[in-house]
């Protein structure tokens, strides 16, 4: 079989985007950068989202979301917030949402220069992630600040991992935050990143 590269993935140009939802109890939205337009007349956009994510399943329980693209100017604080924690134990927009669009969702206005309002029109089981495939309802832009890229997140958000190692350990970073195991070798098969649930297999060599 031909080899693969893990960092070959980086080179597919993405955006970055907050996933606004709401269970019905309080506002949510987690970090994705799955979000592709897919036909053009009528418009329709795919969100590929984990499982695992509780955004997951709220989507397929209530058939919307809104979709807000990050400006580059949105701070690691705001990946901290809607990527580095579950909205099943942590409310993240703690202290209300600055903007909502008529489908009643939250919008982190200050970090986006556009939202999407979408219903789903149909899902795709993709075994550890669901695609859905959704129709826009409302289409806002709030900005002229350039769209955050993801590679623009990997040199100029995402903080730079620290100092080598001591006592000869290798230092293994996770792809999503950056965040440094150290040890003999690759981290063990059933390891998580402890920040953002990144599986250890993917983490990359110092
Ligand atoms: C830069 C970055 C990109 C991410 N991209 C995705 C993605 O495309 N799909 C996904 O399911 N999770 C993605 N995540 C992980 C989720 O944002 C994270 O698991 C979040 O805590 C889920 O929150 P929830 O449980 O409230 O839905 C990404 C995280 C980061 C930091």
């Amino acid at each position: 079989m031909s080899a693969i590269d893990a960092t070959s993935f980086f080179k597919i140009g993405y955006g970055l985007y907050v996933v606004t939802t709401n269970d019905g109890k309080r506002d949510n939205g987690m970090i994705c950068n799955t979000v592709v337009q897919v036909t053009g007349e009528p418009p329709k956009l795919s969100v590929t989202i984990n499982k695992a994510n509780y955004t997951h399943d709220v989507i397929k329980e209530t058939g919307k979301m809104n979709v807000c693209t990050l400006a580059e100017s949105a701070p690691f604080s705001v990946f901290e917030n809607f990527g580095f924690r579950s909205g099943r134990d942590a409310d993240k927009f703690e202290g209300g949402a600055l903007l909502r669009t008529a489908n009643g969702l939250a919008v982190p206005a200050r970090d986006c220069n556009s939202v999407f309002s979408l219903k789903v029109e149909s899902y795709i089981d993709l075994e550890t992630h669901g695609m859905f495939i959704c129709s826009v309802e409302e289409a806002l832009v709030l900005s002229d600040a350039p769209t955050m890229t993801y590679a623009y997140y990997h040199e100029n958000v995402k903080p730079k991992p620290q100092s080598a190692a001591p006592g000869g350990k290798k230092r293994w970073i996770c792809p999503i935050c950056g965040y440094v195991y150290e040890g003999e070798g690759q981290p063990p098969a059933d390891y998580i990143c402890p920040l953002c649930k990144h599986p250890g297999s993917e983490f990359i060599e110092e």
